[in-house]
């Protein structure tokens, strides 16, 4: 993953990289660093851990430079593997994944060439610095050749000091013209600013950036003419008087879910979208984490709603697994960033053999809004806090939304889906009563969520979410599955979860809370039924807005989303950025 920005203009480049990297924080944030030229000399600063660690770096003097946050993928988190990465005369930042960096590294090393770091990016700048006769675009074309696997890079050469180079492959990448200087960016939100005009590069082009000039071409050098894409500046993070973005995003839920349903009214494709769906042969819908439980979600209600069958697919196994295309497959990929490396891989390998793919997601000008051959946007807004809350929210707005226009389509009752907004206000409000389940939590080997039906969906959500941030081991589970294994690790005060939305099934979730709590089970309910709340064996419950339970996953997930948090919190943990994960996986 790793988020890269570059500036070359008129200003001091050090204060815009490191504002830049700040915006990019969420690709991730083990190591950063930057290099900056001050006319004579590249001054380069590298530190581990987050942006702020390079913050007396601001002072550093030079009108060109580029930088780096980096999510580790070949070697350990240390200085040396922090970019930028440097060689004779070059420097770079990479984001990506060099396939056959091993290979390339021997043939290097075999020139007596030596290396600093164990990254595969740094093999780039060797390979760049070989290829380099005076001409550093020609230089990057040529190295890039070599390179198998993704890179979006950012190339500057002390022979040309007046000018930075970049590259895009499957790793997206922004160039731009902003207040007095170009930029070079992983996303919008590191370029935007009042005035600027932006650039997305395609897989295969590269950008060659000196004085006011930005020139992008193919690989053959032939100029490529762009259209400036549209962004707004409200994208830039803004933490506003809220501690921490997840518990911000949180709250935007109900204003996520209302802009969702008027993007879905607005869009004139929806309707015969929804008719081809009706006449499609096979539905196959992949994702990855949270989207992937937005498609377990979606599959429910397809099938319950509808009466229509799908498969959902983790983006990561269905590349693998030589999945079954028929004839008149429809391939619909859900995705919060639209750049997760797998779950693009999975759409061009059906789109290969094909499927026409659809997208849900939520960044407008992603790699996978550009793939699909149909797009659906969720209104969710910037989502900053690696842990996805309102962008799942969103997704199920849009998918339920699906689900509702197809059932109408078929001439079946759909539950509606008005007033989930005004809800989701009110589920937040109950939800907040989770405080008091945090010592239970926080002090626990391992916790259990568990469901039926669309239920379970939210169960595996509620456990990641818990994973993700407090780092506490948790498993989501059916309910009815309890009893034929996870029931054996239930200890005296274990935390259970169970998620209780739907009443024919009521009493046979109670079955699972009886059993664990016999087992001595400490057991919280998120539950729309009041008369489940009194009983001896719970020991604390939300109760939530009735609401249709086909769709309540929209409303149930919430309490938990906001026990991750609060439980993140007592653990002494950073809920907006876990160890070891980021946002956006631009990697396999
Ligand atoms: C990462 C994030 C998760 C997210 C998943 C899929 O693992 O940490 O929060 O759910 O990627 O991301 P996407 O952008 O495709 O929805």
């Amino acid at each position: 993953m790793c988020g890269i920005v570059g500036y070359l203009g008129k200003r001091q480049a050090a204060p815009v990289l490191i504002e830049g990297l700040y915006q990019l924080e969420y690709r991730g944030y083990d190591s950063v660093g930057i290099a900056v030229f001050d006319g004579k000399k590249l001054r380069v600063v590298k530190k581990t851990g987050l942006v702020r660690e390079i913050e007396t770096a601001r002072q550093a003097v030079g009108r060109v430079g580029i930088g780096h946050t980096r999510w580790a993928t070949h070697g350990d988190v240390t200085v040396e593997n922090a970019h930028p990465h440097t060689y004779g005369n070059i420097a770079l930042v990479h984001n990506g994944i060099v396939e056959n960096a091993a290979k390339l590294r021997e043939e290097c090393e075999e020139r007596g060439e030596a290396f600093y770091s164990d990254t595969d990016s740094e093999v780039i700048a060797h390979l760049i610095a070989a290829e380099y006769h005076g001409d550093l675009l020609e230089a990057v074309i040529r190295a890039c050749g070599k390179i198998v696997g993704s890179y979006a890079v950012a190339v500057f050469c002390e022979d040309e000091p007046e000018r930075l180079v970049c590259a895009r492959m499957r790793s997206p990448l922004i160039v731009g013209r902003a207040k007095e200087g170009l930029v070079v960016a992983s996303d919008i939100p590191a370029a935007a600013e009042e005035g600027a005009v932006l650039y997305s590069l395609e897989d295969g082009e590269f950008a060659s950036l000196s004085g006011d000039e930005i020139f992008i071409c193919n690989a053959a050098k032939s100029k490529i003419k762009k259209e400036p894409i549209e962004f707004s500046e409200e994208g830039r993070a803004d933490l506003g008087a809220y501690r921490h973005f997840m518990r911000k995003e949180i709250d935007e839920i109900p204003v996520v879910l209302r802009d969702s349903r008027e993007e879905i009214a607005r869009n004139f494709c929806f309707s015969d979208f929804c008719k081809v769906l009706c006449q499609t042969e096979y539905i196959q819908i992949v994702a990855c984490g949270t989207a992937y439980h937005s498609g377990l979600c979606f599959q429910a209600a397809l099938e319950r709603v509808c009466r229509v069958p799908a498969d959902v697919f983790i983006a990561s196994e269905y590349r693998y697994m030589d999945p079954i295309v028929r004839k008149g497959t429809l391939l619909i990929a859900i995705s919060q960033s639209g750049e997760t490396a797998d779950t693009l891989a999975a759409v061009r390998l059906a789109k290969r053999r094909g499927a026409h793919i659809a997208a849900v997601v939520n960044v407008k000008y992603s790699s996978l809004a550009r793939l699909a051959d149909t797009v659906l946007f969720t209104q969710a807004g910037r989502e900053v806090a690696v842990a996805a809350t309102k962008s799942f929210n969103a997704q199920l707005m849009v998918l339920y939304l699906i689900v509702a226009a197809m059932a109408s389509i078929k001439g079946k009752r759909s539950p509606t889906l008005k007033g989930f907004e005004s809800k989701a206000a009110r589920a937040i409000a109950a939800g907040e009563a989770v405080q008091s389940w945090v010592p239970y939590f926080a002090g626990a080997k391992s916790a259990y969520f568990i469901g039926r039906g669309e239920d379970m969906c939210v169960a595996l959500e509620g456990s990641l979410k818990l994973k993700e941030i407090s780092y506490l081991p948790s498993e989501g589970y059916a309910a009815g599955e309890l009893k034929h294994g996870t029931l054996a690790l239930i200890e005296p005060y274990t935390p259970v979860v169970a998620v209780l939305m739907r009443r024919d099934i009521a009493e046979k979730t109670m079955n699972a809370v009886h059993e664990a709590y016999s087992r001595g089970a400490s057991v919280f309910l998120v539950t729309c039924f009041e008369e489940y709340c009194g009983g001896k064996e719970i020991t604390a419950s939300v109760l939530l807005p009735k609401c249709p339970p086909v769709f309540s996953p929209i409303l149930s997930v919430i309490p938990l989303q906001l026990l991750a948090y609060y439980t993140s919190l007592a653990r002494g943990n950073d809920p907006d950025k876990p160890r070891n994960l980021a946002k956006s996986v631009t990697v396999e």
